[in-house]
């Protein structure tokens, strides 16, 4: 999680660094960590954010408000966010890993209707580890961008993250899809990268992206994320 609120707040800091601006973090799970830690990384950005976590369960809201501080709340709550106060940021990860694909549109459609004027939604999955994670941007409009996350050392190929795709992308990894031609192409110039390889991990991963984009794929990101592990595309790239 800490890949995809490092990206969100970087993606999103104008908006983030002013006001008192309210994120909210929809589904947080057994206990709400990955909340809390959302609550300091965006404090430390700006004093005045403030933090809610939303949970369709009403025990883990109980257990979780012992966590609760100025700033950081807990409710119990759904895909109908509260409009009372329009959020800048949605954030649900490993939440639609539960729902049908053809849920997905309707779902986006009902966050993306609740954020704040030039609000973002980010909807993904991770492993247990953090070490591979995908997520979509999404604005008022719709999806706009894809984001590939990994811990470099443990790839053996881009691939490896097909398994971490979002609930709308992940039963899309067949022939003929764009998400799928996009793995191969990912593979083959990892697999081309191997002239870096004494490099390091991080040198083939920014080969590889450099690559992409020489290619005309649409690479939305640069060498600074790259370095990271990471990949932003937009969204027309892999669109189903
Ligand atoms: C696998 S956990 C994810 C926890 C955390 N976000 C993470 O990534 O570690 C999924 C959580 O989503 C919650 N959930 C499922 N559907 C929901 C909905 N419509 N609204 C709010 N929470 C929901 C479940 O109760 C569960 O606690």
């Amino acid at each position: 999680m800490r890949r995809v609120d490092r990206w969100l707040l970087a993606s999103h800091a104008s908006a983030l660094r002013h006001g008192s601006p309210l994120l909210v973090d929809l589904g947080f799970g057994a206990a709400p960590v990955t909340t809390v830690e959302l609550f300091e990384r965006v404090r430390a950005l700006n004093p005045r954010a403030r933090v809610t976590g939303l949970e369709i369960d009403p025990e883990r809201v109980r257990e979780a408000s012992r966590a609760a501080r100025e700033g950081l709340s807990f409710a119990h709550g759904g895909f109908e966010v509260p409009t009372a106060e329009r959020p800048a940021v949605i954030r649900l990860f490993n939440v639609l890993r539960q729902y049908q694909e053809a849920d997905v549109p309707e779902i986006w459609e009902r966050l993306t209707s609740r954020l704040a004027p030039g609000g973002l939604v980010v909807e993904g999955t991770c492993d247990e580890l953090g070490r591979r994670a995908a997520w979509v941007g999404l604005d008022a409009s719709g999806p706009r961008t894809l984001t590939l996350a990994t811990q470099l050392a443990s790839l053996e190929a881009p691939s490896d993250l097909a398994e971490r795709l979002p609930k709308a992308l992940i039963h899309r990894n067949v022939p003929g899809e764009r998400v799928h031609a996009l793995f191969k192409a990912m593979d083959a110039e990892w697999a081309a990268s191997t002239a870096v390889a004494p490099f390091g991990l991080r040198q083939r991963w920014r080969f590889m992206a450099a690559r992409l984009k020489a290619a005309g794929w649409a690479v939305l990101d640069d060498d600074h994320r790259w370095r990271q592990g990471e990949l932003t595309f937009a969204w027309e790239a892999v669109a189903p």
